[in-house]
């Protein structure tokens, strides 16, 4: 077997992406591997989201180079290739700075991929390929079944792409226009990860709420829709998605959240800023009243309901009132969890140009600050767990021996010990500590729960 080393460097669809890349280099013989030093192929499928992504993809060019060299003095072939986002963004620049690098291909065209390294190993020049196109066939049509990183819980990319052109964000240039994949395909992909045991599917989109596939009969079908329909699939026990614009939230989608036990409770909605003239200037085209209106009819339908965000502080112009109502909005809402992150412009976006980017020094302070208080809450809601019963899916192995971690239907980390059989299954576990960002617990058996009850 030839052997083939995938780094991801961004979001869940990234991940999702080298899974399938390994897929279709699987049937040319290819194995995947942990590490790089002795791997036929690399592939950097890279992040350009933020400026310390692409950075990381310029050191490890650095530190794989030596690697290839050592090959090619045995007379044996590295083929180096830089996929995702950095790649649609970069293109041949990438060759130009680090000629090491064989291939450049971007989110769009890696089902080209096979072709792309029957080529570069035909060609001695050592002279790169690139394609960044953004083809009228779409990549999931040629891709094979879904075999890689198939565990207990799964992602399934539906929707790709972005339209909304937010001003700081590079998304639109570098996945393209928004494109939903037919409701059949999904279902289709859905029950197959069901038969290889998947018990958890995230459904992934950049806008994963715009969804609107296409059904058999040519209607559209929007996300609640087909959560309804993928709650058909017997055995398939969890259903998430991420991420969603509160532009698209939809009273389907509310009525989903209400009424399928499947649909978890739990929603990652990126309001970015606290500030209506930030937000105006961030081209989000919604205001935080109505986020606010949307979190409240979220909890109506659910009213357990564990919420989610992105914050970017220091947007350029963002003054210190404009972020006291960042955390004003924190502080009302109290979050689960969130990410939160320092502006970083990013070429080629509207945000780059305006002239009143805010320093890296009050980024910083007003990035500690944010996190400081989202952490405050996000350890009262794991406070609040201790001594409950939640229902945990164990999934990965955890990092002492016979120790598991899972996630609860609130996405909160659990640490817990059980017998390696039940690797894949959902356990009752009672919540015994809360931590910053993990709970530990102990699996309940049936009988213990129905005393507590
Ligand atoms: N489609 C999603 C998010 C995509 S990017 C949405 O609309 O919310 C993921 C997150 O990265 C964003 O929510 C934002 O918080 C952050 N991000 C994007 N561009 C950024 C930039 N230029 N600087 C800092 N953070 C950024
Ligand atoms: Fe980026 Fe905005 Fe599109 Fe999200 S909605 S991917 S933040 S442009
Ligand atoms: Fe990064 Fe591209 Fe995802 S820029 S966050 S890998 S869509």
């Amino acid at each position: 077997m030839k052997k083939v080393y995938i780094k991801s460097y961004g979001c869940q669809m990234n991940v999702y992406d080298s899974g399938r890349m390994a897929d279709l280099l699987k049937p040319l013989g290819y194995e995947t591997q942990d590490d790089y030093p002795n791997a036929d192929i690399v592939i950097l499928n890279t992040c350009h989201i933020r400026e310390k992504a692409d950075e990381k993809l310029y050191s490890d060019l650095g530190r794989i180079r030596p690697f290839k060299d050592e090959k090619a003095e045995k007379g044996e072939r590295m083929l180096v290739v830089v996929a995702g986002c950095v790649g649609q963004a970069q293109g041949g620049e990438i060759i130009r700075r680090a000629p090491l690098v064989d291939i450049v291909l971007g989110p769009q065209t890696y089902h080209r991929l096979p072709e792309m390294i029957a080529r570069a190993l035909r060609t001695v020049d050592g002279k790169g390929i690139v394609d960044t196109d953004f083809p009228l066939e779409s990549k999931f049509d040629s891709l094979p079944t879904m075999e890689e990183g198939v565990g207990p819980s799964a992602f399934l990319s539906i929707q790709e792409g972005c339209d909304k052109f937010c001003t700081f964000c590079v998304v639109p240039y570098t996945r393209g226009a928004e494109f939903s994949r037919p409701v059949q395909d999904v279902l289709k992909e859905a029950q197959n990860l069901v038969e290889r045991g998947v018990r958890e599917i995230t459904l992934l989109g950049q806008n994963v709420n715009a969804y609107h596939g296409l059904t058999a009969v040519g209607q559209e079908c929007g996300l609640g829709e087909l959560l309804f329909k993928l709650s058909e699939i017997n055995g398939l026990e969890r259903l998430r998605y991420m991420t969603s614009h509160p532009r698209d939230m939809d009273d389907l989608l509310y009525q989903a959240h209400r009424d399928l036990p499947q649909v978890m409770p739990f929603i990652h909605l990126p309001i970015q800023s606290g500030s209506n003239r930030i937000l105006e200037a961030m081209n989000r085209k919604h205001k935080v009243e109505m986020y606010l209106e949307i979190m409240q009819k979220l909890r109506s339908a659910r009213p357990d309901i564990a919420l989610s965000s992105d914050f970017i502080v220091g947007f350029p112009g963002e003054t210190d009132a404009d972020f006291e109502d960042t955390l004003a909005l924190v502080r009302q809402v109290k979050y689960h969890m969130a990410y939160s992150f320092k502006y970083s412009p990013r070429p080629g976006t509207p945000g780059a140009a305006l002239e009143t980017q805010v320093s890296e020094e009050v980024k910083t302070e007003r990035l500690n600050r944010l996190q400081e208080l989202l952490m405050t809450h996000q350890i009262e809601h794991n406070q609040a767990m201790v001594g409950k019963i939640t229902p945990v899916l164990l999934d990965r192995k955890g990092k002492q021996d016979g120790q598991f971690l899972g996630r609860n239907p609130y996405m909160q980390s659990v640490y817990v010990e059980a017998h390696p059989r039940l690797w894949g299954k959902i356990v009752d576990v009672k919540v015994t500590n809360a931590f910053q960002n993990s709970l530990t617990g102990k699996i309940v058996l049936k009988e213990d729960v129905i005393t507590a009850a």
